[in-house]
């Protein structure tokens, strides 16, 4: 896999880049808030220090291409109001996981759908996966309304995967497959001339 220590992608309003150090409180703040992590695969965070291990593990992960994680800033300036990332990957059959936290204030804006859009069309494009794959709390509605926006489809349902400080919850597994997201692309653009 290719290092990834030096991307940056941009879209209309925002800036995706590597974490750096000076992130670690404002990362802080967006996992230590329990609306932002109701669902998340950990509690909210107790310290400041989950977000500097966190950027630390990124300083190696990345520039061995071993996960990308992508800060968001919005391009007026700011700090970081949240992270998208692609993990797990599988090179041989072309796929990995895609996951995501935007701050609580910047919830819907369509920021995050912004970044996944930037994110999944590197993710078919340079890094030439074939499939991408999201587990979910079935209960996350706005994790699933914002992947039934980008086309992913909801393929399975995994029974009390999940142990979270002593709660138990389901997984429901989305997928998004290369050539959905170029029929889409080509629907988009037919639809634009027409
Ligand atoms: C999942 C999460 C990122 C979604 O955030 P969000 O702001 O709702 O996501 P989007 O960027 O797609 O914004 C969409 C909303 O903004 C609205 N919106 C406003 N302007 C918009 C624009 N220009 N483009 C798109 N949507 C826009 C949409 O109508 C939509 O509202 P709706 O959901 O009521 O239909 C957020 O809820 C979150 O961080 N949750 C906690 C972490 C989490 O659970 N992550 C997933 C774990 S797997």
């Amino acid at each position: 896999m290719q290092p990834f220590d030096q991307l940056a992608l941009s879209t209309e309003r925002l800036l995706l880049r590597p974490l750096r150090a000076d992130d670690a409180d404002a990362l802080f703040r967006i996992h230590a808030d329990p609306q932002v992590m109701r669902y998340w695969s950990t509690p909210p965070w107790s310290g400041v220090a989950v977000a500097e291990e966190l950027i630390a593990k990124d300083l190696v992960a990345l520039p061995a291409g071993q996960h990308l994680r992508l800060g968001l800033t919005e391009r007026s300036g700011g700090a970081l109001v949240g992270t998208c990332s692609l993990f797990a990957f599988n090179q041989s059959c072309r796929r990995a996981e895609i996951g995501y936290a935007l701050a609580r204030p910047q919830w819907g804006a369509g920021l995050m759908h912004e970044a996944l859009r930037a994110l999944v069309a590197f993710a078919f494009g340079e890094l030439k996966l074939n499939r991408l794959e999201a587990d979910i709390d079935p209960r996350n509605s706005a994790s699933a309304r914002s992947l039934a926006r980008l086309g992913f489809a909801k393929e399975g349902f995994l029974r009390e995967r999940w142990i979270v400080d002593g709660e138990v919850s389901d997984t429901a597994l989305y997928g998004l497959l290369h050539s959905d997201w170029r029929a889409a692309a080509t629907n988009e653009t037919n639809a634009a001339r027409a």
